[in-house]
């Protein structure tokens, strides 16, 4: 299927600046724009009796998804999911402990590899993300493009390995230095899988991909190119071949320098900066080869007041001279005012 983005000329502002069109307000989105920092989502996530049984509902997490558009008329949904469903697909044990985050069964060795399942087994367990994603696709706005996502190889492989989010994913580290096939396995499955995953999502109506490389940042030297910018350039090729013209995202968190090129290396249509690299740098390094995401300090959604408008505002300027989607520099917390979003979207449509 050729998607649409690769004939027309799209209309929707996100897929404007995604095919590279200078806009002059932004499109903006927000990672974890439905979340904990809403009322109406902590409302249905009770409803739904926890956040596993929230993802695999359908109905509720196309009305989280929705909650975010209502809201504020955001220019992009995301699909409520999460990165670490991909691996429970494969196989793995996962839940969520509150107030501290995933955990998984371990991956330690050739034996727990080889206990994972086949990459064609994972849509029995992904089903009700394709049917939230359908349902989505009709029920949003003409205007608002349905982005979907999964994890990059190297930080879902870090949740696989340690059970856990760590500090600076030392277990992930550790099994990829000291047994290298065991890990390049794992890398593989995962790599195969997702290009299933986000196949299958783009077949149920996600417009866009994005995806997420949250630790892409502890990799360096050759092991950046090799776990990092490979898998990215392989998910997105493959992805591409099967769905001509459809727009990528991608999120290597933290490459600093690495940033640059990394486009034009993997294939992306959009790099997503967080908030360690400056606008007025990445403007210059990074938005010379195309569209570029970001990227606001998430911090600003929680002390809001002038320096969030200031701050919105200059990174506005920054980027007006190329294509560029307003966002936060990582996901917003839940300690975030609600009022503060507002504020920051009259800010940059202002
Ligand atoms: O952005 C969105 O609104 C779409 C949904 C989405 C979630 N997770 C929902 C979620 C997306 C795109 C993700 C991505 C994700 N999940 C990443 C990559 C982006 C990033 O934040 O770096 C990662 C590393 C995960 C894994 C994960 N999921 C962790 C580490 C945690 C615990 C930390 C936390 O914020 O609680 C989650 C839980 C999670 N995923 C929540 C949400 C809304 C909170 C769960 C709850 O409601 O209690």
């Amino acid at each position: 299927m050729t998607h649409p983005a690769a004939t027309d000329r799209p209309t929707k502002t996100i897929l404007r600046a995604l095919a590279g069109e200078v806009q002059a307000v932004p499109p903006v989105w927000m990672m974890r724009q439905a979340g904990r920092y809403l009322p109406e989502y902590r409302a249905t996530r009770a409803q739904a009796g926890d956040f596993l049984s929230l993802c695999y509902n359908p109905e509720l997490a196309a009305e989280v998804t929705l909650q975010p558009i209502r809201r504020y008329g955001f220019d992009a949904a995301i699909l409520f999911a999460d990165i670490l469903l991909l691996p429970q697909a494969l196989g793995a044990d996962l839940w969520f402990v509150t107030g501290e985050g995933p955990r998984l069964s371990t991956i330690t060795g050739p034996k727990d590899l080889a206990a994972l399942k086949p990459v064609d087994v994972i849509h029995e367990t992904l089903n009700p993300v394709y049917q939230t994603l359908r349902i989505l696709s009709g029920a949003l706005p003409r205007e608002t493009t349905l982005i979907g996502f999964a994890g990059a190889p190297w930080t879902v492989a870090t949740y696989m390995v340690a059970g856990r989010g760590t500090k600076d994913q030392g277990p992930a580290h550790k099994l990829k230095d000291e047994q290298p096939a065991v890990f390049d396995a794992l890398m593989e499955r995962i790599t195969l899988g997702t290009i299933e995953y986000l196949s299958a999502q783009v077949e149920a109506g996600a417009e866009v991909i994005k995806l997420f490389d949250s630790w892409a940042g502890s990799l360096k030297g050759d092991d950046f190119d090799r776990y990092a910018l490979e898998p990215a350039r392989r998910i997105i090729t493959a992805l591409k071949a099967r769905h001509p013209g459809v727009p990528v995202i991608a999120f290597p968190r933290e490459a600093g320098a690495r940033y640059i090129g990394f486009a034009r290396a993997t294939g992306a249509d959009c790099v997503a900066l967080d908030n360690s690299v400056s606008a007025d740098w990445a403007a210059q390094k990074v938005q010379v080869d195309g569209c570029v995401q970001g990227n606001l300090a998430p911090g600003h959604m929680v002390t809001g007041g002038a320096p969030l408008v200031e701050e919105t505002r200059r990174i506005v300027r920054a980027f007006k001279g190329g294509p560029h989607i307003f966002n936060l520099g990582h996901g917003i917390t839940p300690d975030a005012d609600p009022d503060n979003v507002a504020r920051m979207i009259e800010a940059v449509r202002g």
